[in-house]
């Protein structure tokens, strides 16, 4: 069997996927391939497939940083199986999650175990690959303050290991992670706490989320990260930008950095208002924002 059809046997991929609904966003068109990642098998198999066919390949987790362009994305989208959506407490307090792992029920679910440190997670809708690709964080955490290590396959070395924070580079919203790589789990280190404390903190989060961001609505997050010692919402706001809209996709009223799509927004419009918000920062202040948001496919 070659790998591919390997990965049909096993039941792992499924053709012409639609990628609106698995991202926040709602938007765009379908995937040439979806597979399901159990393990490394799976994984050797896709990228030989996508090496033998020349084919892009790129992993997404639960989509809540992504715009998947309106015309698709020629290429095979691996994600997380249900096979890594584990997670466990070990005894030293160690927390090992699967690369699906949802990070609110992952900070949910440590505290209730009477572990803290995880609970900035609970103000993030993503998974935890997606945390440890671009070094997720808020509340003054980020993933690499509590990650004691993840593992990755790399496709370059056909192989997977375990790689630390100062591994993966991590900085600010970055992580040398790339389209060869894909996040398998992640260990945490965890502190002894009260569960009342971490349930408290839960809520505190929810409560700032629930006033500073828009809520209930189609967004991804914030769309720029910050630029150094400063806020990408704030300088959006200050330049007048809320409410700018390009078809059906608006720059939130409630934060300058969320953009919001209603129903029947293209992927288009949501690429032409971050073109348009980054040329009039830079224009106005000379400050190049940096989108956090991925755009996968191609984009006029
Ligand atoms: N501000 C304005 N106008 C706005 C929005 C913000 O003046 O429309 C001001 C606020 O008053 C505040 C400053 O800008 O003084 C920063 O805003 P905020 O506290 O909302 O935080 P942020 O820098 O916009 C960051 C993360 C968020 C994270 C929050 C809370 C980035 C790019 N964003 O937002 O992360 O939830 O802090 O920790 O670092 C995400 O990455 O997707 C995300 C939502």
């Amino acid at each position: 069997m070659d790998p591919l059809q390997r990965l049909v046997a096993a039941g792992r991929v499924t053709e012409d996927v639609p990628l609106g609904p698995l991202t926040t966003y709602g938007l765009g068109g379908r995937a040439r391939y979806v597979v399901e990642v159990a393990g490394v098998a799976d994984l050797s198999d896709a990228f030989a497939f996508a090496r033998s066919h020349n084919m892009p390949i790129v992993a997404l987790g639960r989509g809540s940083n992504i715009v998947v362009a309106d015309e698709g994305f020629a290429g095979i989208v691996l994600r997380p199986g249900p096979e890594l959506n584990h997670h466990r407490i070990e005894d030293d307090g160690v927390v090992v999650a699967g690369a699906g792992m949802p990070l609110p029920l992952l900070a949910r679910e440590s505290v209730r175990a009477g572990r803290g440190g995880l609970e900035f997670y609970t103000g993030i809708p993503g998974s935890v690959g997606g945390a440890v690709r671009m070094n997720a964080g808020c509340h003054g955490s980020e993933t690499s303050d509590v990650l004691r290590h993840a593992l990755v396959f790399d496709a370059t070395a056909g192989a997977a290991g375990h790689r630390t924070p100062a591994d993966l580079e991590h900085s600010y919203r970055h992580s040398n992670l790339g389209d060869t790589d894909f996040v398998i789990e992640a260990e945490y280190e965890t502190r002894t706490q009260e569960a009342e404390e971490g349930e408290r903190l839960i809520r505190e989060i929810g409560r700032w989320r629930r006033q500073n961001q828009p809520g209930g609505t189609r967004n991804a997050g914030s769309i720029f990260k910050n630029p150094p010692g400063d806020a990408a919402g704030r300088i959006i706001d200050d330049l007048g930008l809320k409410g700018l809209s390009r078809g059906l996709v608006s720059v939130s009223d409630r934060h300058g950095n969320f953009f919001e799509a209603a129903p029947g927004a293209t992927a288009a419009d949501m690429h032409r208002l971050v073109i348009e918000v980054r040329e009039r920062v830079l224009a106005e202040t000379g400050i190049a924002l940096e989108p956090e948001v991925r755009f996968l496919g191609s984009f006029a």
